[in-house]
């Protein structure tokens, strides 16, 4: 099959791999339908995500259609079409029965994390996949949602909303700020909506993103590289600042912007994911009564989130912004990359339809 294989940083091929194969009874094979790349993947190209390895085939998002299934997968057949995960469950182990599956401690990541595909297990940006934990890392695609729409489930709809909105505590009324319109803040923004706020502002120094964050729900848009940006946040909410302030850049300017324009007894989420310390000026904040979280998304929310999607309760076309067929992955890298200059959003490789019908479903 062909692949997007890593080769150290700043290296990447799309080229011929071994079809990968059936490892453990509660795997199964996917055949990639629709896949896409995430900033995160970006990092791992810089080099800033050690554990990769020379030869991994990168990506942890997608939608695919299930082509062999393990001796212990009773709950998928061969031509199911599933999400997968952007982290896989084991199910049993302490995390997974609290529900963090974020820190599944699953044989398969050694280092006890529940983000392996792509990143310590080969990856979603490959014609085939081989899934771990199949049964309780996948989620069946129900009719009307397109492979597309399956694969913003995959992450940055999980991201938004749990590490987000629900560890932010956003409530009916709330103002909400969330720093950072990219596809994981807008996903931030739109699931935000579910809850009621009576204000969502969009601050990025893209004018474009913060314009464009209007179509995802957001009420309002502030341009951080105005002067005066906080004043502008302020005079949103009644002077003492936000409810709820959302990171998703993370970089160490940001998160010093979230703790600037929440209010006293307000929450800061942090979602980004951070290359460098940052500055916590406990001398000022001990006294705010402040709450700031953290996290790795957990996929705890897929199920509700996808339902909702189904619904068409959340409107999730939006983010896509550009189409390639699977083969021109380095094309999409290209463009995804320069995201500034090519308004991109979240850009979806699909694989070109095999001939026939998809294979039947067999038990
Ligand atoms: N915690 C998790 O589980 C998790 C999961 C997925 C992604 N992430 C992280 O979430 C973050 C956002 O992801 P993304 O794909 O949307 O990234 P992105 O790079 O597409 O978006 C970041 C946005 O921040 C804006 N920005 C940059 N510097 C800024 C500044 N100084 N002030 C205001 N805005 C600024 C950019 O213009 C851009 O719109 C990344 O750090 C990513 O790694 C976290
Ligand atoms: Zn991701
Ligand atoms: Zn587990």
């Amino acid at each position: 099959m062909k692949a997007l294989v890593y080769h150290g940083p700043g290296q990447k091929a799309w080229e011929e791999v071994p079809d990968p194969r059936i490892r453990k009874p509660t795997d199964v094979i996917v055949k990639i339908e629709t896949t896409t790349i995430c900033g995160t993947d970006l990092h791992i190209l810089k080099g800033d995500v050690p554990a990769v390895e020379r030869g991994r085939i990168l990506g942890h998002e997608g939608v695919g259609r299930v082509v062999e299934a393990g001796s212990a997968v009773t709950g998928l057949v061969t031509g199911d079409r599933v999400i997968i995960s952007c982290i896989s469950a084991c199910g049993h182990c302490d995390y997974c029965k609290q529900g963090v599956f974020a820190h599944c401690l699953g044989e398969e990541g050694a280092a006890g994390i529940g983000w392996i595909l792509g990143h310590l297990i080969d990856g979603t940006q490959a014609e085939l996949v081989r899934v771990p934990y199949a049964e309780t890392s996948v989620y069946k695609v129900p009719d009307g949602v397109t492979p597309q729409a399956g694969t913003l489930l995959s992450d940055i709809l999980p991201t938004g909303h749990e590490i987000g909105v629900q560890y932010g505590a956003v409530k009916p009324g709330d103002v909400v700020a969330v720093v950072g319109a990219g596809p994981v803040g807008l996903a931030a923004i739109t699931t935000a909506g579910l809850y009621g706020p009576s204000r969502i502002i969009a601050v990025d120094v893209d004018r474009n993103r913060v314009e464009q964050a209007k179509r995802f729900g957001a009420t309002d848009g502030v341009v951080s590289t105005d002067a005066g940006w906080k004043d502008q946040v302020l005079a949103l909410t009644d002077g003492l600042g936000v409810d709820v302030a959302i990171e998703a850049v993370g970089i160490p300017e940001t998160f010093a912007m979230v703790l600037d324009i929440v209010r006293p007894a307000g929450h800061v989420a942090n979602v980004g994911v951070h290359g460098k310390g940052v500055d916590l000026p406990l001398d000022k904040l001990w006294i705010s009564n402040i709450t700031i979280t953290t996290g790795l998304v957990n996929t705890n929310t897929t199920g509700t989130l996808l339902k909702l999607v189904a619904q068409q309760k959340l409107q999730v076309d939006p983010f896509v912004s550009h189409e390639f067929d699977l083969d021109d992955i380095e094309k999409a890298y290209d463009t995804f990359s320069r995201a500034a200059e090519t308004k991109a959003l979240k850009v979806m490789l699909n694989a070109r339809a095999t001939t026939g019908a998809p294979p039947e479903a067999t038990a």
